[in-house]
């Protein structure tokens, strides 16, 4: 069975644990977790870095830190995970849905502008499986009507654009290190900090609002209760596995661009192009996942029937959050035809660090042939 995804385990991850053991300091902020954040700020080119209990848990610091009130307005795209918007929807933010682009899944720019009004407060841009072709223009139109951009870089640690690492462009960014990310502590996250102000908030809501940390760190006499907040931290467990895998992001990343290119090469002038991700030329891609777009939802579904009776697996996601029972049908008017074409058409084929180059062999040559056998069967 090729598996569609595997939790990476790169070897230190056991000797870090007991490390921690051993130390006896297992809660929130302690060495592993201070280590693990210079580390991504480095990374990240970042002013700070704060390691959190998952990139939802982020995400709910940036809504916090944004002071969102009912009525604000947050743009962001239908076509994503749900922890993009969750937080900014408990807070009654009206959440303006943006068109996606088909062959990056990016937001688009142009429907992004014309969507802009006084009540926006936020944009929120999803870098699709660690990718982007536009979140420099993103910005600009950001900057220009004076907006926060929020990066959601849930996938895309490791990632650049023009030789910018993705998670840098927002003035505040998130990262997931949930165990299908390519590095993760099971449950895991990050909110990334560019604008300073934010810096110093941030520590006391992710410190269940209080200045903690710093009499921690013996700056004042007493800690007390300053801001709305929770406990966001993750354990030190999680940091030192973390931490384990952080230090060999390099590695697993170029590895996993090799399989990207593998499916790229083995498929490149045996599907359509239309059906093949765009990957921009300015974008260096750090192989989160590989996905083709099918020509029908049935199609779909025949091609990962027959996938799964060769033995491998496929997915697909995501399920257009506006159309999501949640809403119980606030906005079965809006139409968004790209997001609901490639909610209905994507497919996901495996993508993890123990698939070998053999493997994408095979799965193209089983794609390729069930792809064209579903075009020619009665599913159009
Ligand atoms: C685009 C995106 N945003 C947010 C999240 C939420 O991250 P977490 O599962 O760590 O809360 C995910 C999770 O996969 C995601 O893919």
């Amino acid at each position: 069975m090729i598996v569609f995804n595997e939790p990476l385990i790169i070897g230190t991850e056991q000797e870090n644990l007991n490390q921690v053991i051993r130390g006896g300091y297992f809660c929130g902020n302690g060495e592993f977790t201070k280590i693990c954040e210079t580390l991504l700020a480095n990374q990240f080119q970042a002013k700070k870095v704060l390691l959190t209990s998952s990139g939802s848990s982020a995400l709910s610091i940036a809504a916090e830190l944004l002071d969102i009130q009912p009525g604000d307005e947050i743009i962001l795209p239908s076509f994503t995970h749900v922890g993009t918007a969750s937080a900014f929807a408990l807070r009654k933010a009206n959440l303006i849905w943006c068109e996606i682009k088909t062959l990056t899944r990016n937001l688009d720019e142009e429907a992004l502008e014309s969507l802009i009004t006084r009540k926006t407060k936020a944009v929120i841009a999803v870098n699709y499986a660690g990718m982007t072709d536009n979140i420099d223009k993103i910005k600009e139109i950001c900057t220009h009507h004076s907006l926060i951009l929020i990066e959601d870089n849930a996938s895309g640690i490791g990632a650049d654009y023009q030789n910018q690492p993705l998670g840098s462009f927002g003035d505040l960014a998130i990262i997931s290190f949930h165990q299908t990310k390519n590095i993760h502590c099971g449950e895991g996250g990050a909110l990334i900090i560019n604008t300073p102000k934010f810096l110093q908030p941030a520590q006391k809501i992710r410190d269940r609002g209080t200045d903690r940390k710093d009499f921690n760190e013996g700056r004042i006499n007493t800690w007390t209760w300053h801001l709305n907040g929770s406990n966001y931290y993750l354990s030190e467990f999680q940091a030192a596995f973390l931490f384990a895998q952080i230090i060999k992001l390099g590695e697993v990343n170029f590895y996993r661009q090799s399989l990207l290119k593998g499916y790229l090469q083995n498929l490149k002038g045996i599907l359509p192009e239309r059906s093949l991700p765009l990957i921009d030329e300015n974008c260096y891609s750090n192989g989160h996942c590989f996905s083709i777009l099918t020509e029908s939802e049935q199609h779909r579904q025949y091609i990962i029937d027959k996938l799964h009776q060769k033995g491998i697996q496929s997915a697909f996601h995501y399920q257009p959050l506006h159309k999501a029972p949640y809403w119980q049908g606030l906005y079965k008017n809006l139409k968004l035809p790209a997001t609901e074409k490639v909610a209905e058409t994507i497919l996901r084929l495996p993508m993890h660090h123990n698939l070998c180059l053999n493997d994408i062999n095979e799965i193209c040559q089983a794609l390729a042939d069930a792809f064209t056998s579903g075009r020619n069967h009665e599913c159009k």
